[in-house]
């Protein structure tokens, strides 16, 4: 299928859940790929190239899926470890194609100025060194806690004094004259960031994206989303892989096997904003923490749901923890509420749970966790006919869900 979506649109409502890793300090990516823009403008850059800072600057940090390593990016100024997100968002971008292109300035982002490999184009050593400026400036905004414009004058003096040696003279004169408009630091607050962002989204138009394009661009996301955690490593391509199998077998159409793929890449996004300790902590969770988990699936649906022609993707997933007997969650719906998409896709999510290693127990054998989707289903938590198909296709769906294809 053909999807009708705005690029701009799409990248932006995504690098939310980007964001989300910041969990209270969100909107980083957004703020980084105002400020390039304005800097960008001062030094004269086309329209064509501001469009990419923005979009690079909302997606710099897809290298980052630990709430632990973003406090250290955010409250250290030049952290030892920094490499790591960058090179890690360099091979995740080099992997689909709209966003190909922006992998070399990312693999760069933290890289001082006179330190930037000779060999490297100069757009790409400017844009890496924008990216480079404009984060560390967020970051010290941070640091400073600052909410005054004496506050600001104080981080653009810090920027000055690494000159030459973290930023290159040309980009730190330019982001200067920029941060010396009061407007430039009311622009980073939330609601006129939004409305920044809402603007620059009204210019462009819808464009026809094949299946495999956006394919690609959810399997990113995806992989964010799994480096959360070693043990969750691939959970969300086997449930895509299987979600799909299991909605062909259904009998269900082209268009909604898609969708339901498409869901399942996406199901889990909100789990951006859960803390690492939740999410890896061994025993059981307390009230405080259930809640901060069990609102993933809310979350991952207030992300898709701003991408106009999202409305149903958004829906199934965040349906995903929804059961037959409306003790689910976050929507508490049963029975008829549950479109049959949202029950494929819990079922692949709870099969692929089972069959992984966690850190508490090696990964069950098919035939065990069969068992206990059975039980599953005859408690009313699964739906009896998917869970049918997947007893009468074990094998498959059990190579499905390892993603071992
Ligand atoms: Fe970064
Ligand atoms: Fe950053
Ligand atoms: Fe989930």
């Amino acid at each position: 299928m053909k999807y009708q979506l705005n690029h701009r649109e799409v990248t932006y409502a995504l690098s939310e859940a980007l964001d989300y890793v910041g969990i209270d300090d969100t909107m980083h990516g957004k703020r980084v790929g105002y400020m390039s823009a304005e800097v960008a403008k001062r030094l004269g850059w086309d329209s064509e190239r501001i469009d990419r800072i923005i979009l690079m600057g909302m997606l710099h940090d897809c290298g980052v899926s630990s709430t632990d390593v973003h406090h250290h990016l955010v409250t250290e100024l030049d952290w030892d470890n920094s490499q790591v997100h960058c090179l890690r968002g360099a091979s995740l971008l080099s992997k689909v194609p709209f966003y190909t292109d922006y992998a070399e300035v990312i693999l760069y982002h933290h890289t001082h100025w006179n330190q930037l490999p000779d060999s490297l184009p100069k757009e790409v050593k400017e844009e890496a060194n924008l990216i480079y400026l404009t984060d560390r400036v967020d970051a010290l905004r941070v640091q400073l806690g600052s909410t005054t414009l004496h506050d600001k004058a104080n981080v653009r003096t810090t920027i000055q004094k690494y000159i030459s040696e973290m930023f290159s003279e040309e980009l730190t004169a330019a982001f200067v004259a920029a941060a010396e408009a009061d407007s430039f630091w009311y622009y980073l607050e939330a609601e006129s960031l939004e409305g920044y962002y809402e603007d620059w989204i009204r210019q462009s138009e819808p464009m026809a994206i094949d299946f495999s394009e956006l394919k690609s661009i959810a399997m990113m996301f995806a992989d964010v989303v799994d480096a959360k955690s070693p043990f969750t490593s691939k959970h969300t391509y086997g449930v895509a892989s299987l979600a799909r199998y299991l909605a062909e077998l259904y009998g269900l159409s082209e268009a909604q096997q898609e969708c339901i793929e498409l869901s399942a890449f996406f199901h889990d996004l909100g789990k951006l904003r859960v803390a690492d300790a939740i999410l890896h902590k061994a025993g059981p969770l307390d009230e405080e923490e259930r809640a901060q988990m069990n609102r993933h699936g809310f979350d991952s649906n207030v992300i898709l749901r701003k991408i106009k022609g999202f409305h149903e993707i958004a829906k199934i997933a965040a349906m995903h923890h929804e059961t037959l007997d409306a003790k689910g969650y976050p929507y508490h719906l049963g029975g008829d509420q549950i479109p049959i998409e949202a029950r494929i896709l819990s079922v692949a999510d709870i099969f692929q749970a089972l069959v992984q290693d966690r850190p508490y127990r090696i990964g069950l054998h098919a035939e065990e966790a069969q068992t206990i989707l059975n039980a599953m289903s005859n408690d009313l938590k699964l739906d009896s006919a998917i869970v049918n198909i997947v007893a009468q296709n074990l094998g498959i769906s059990y190579t499905k869900a390892m993603y071992a294809e």
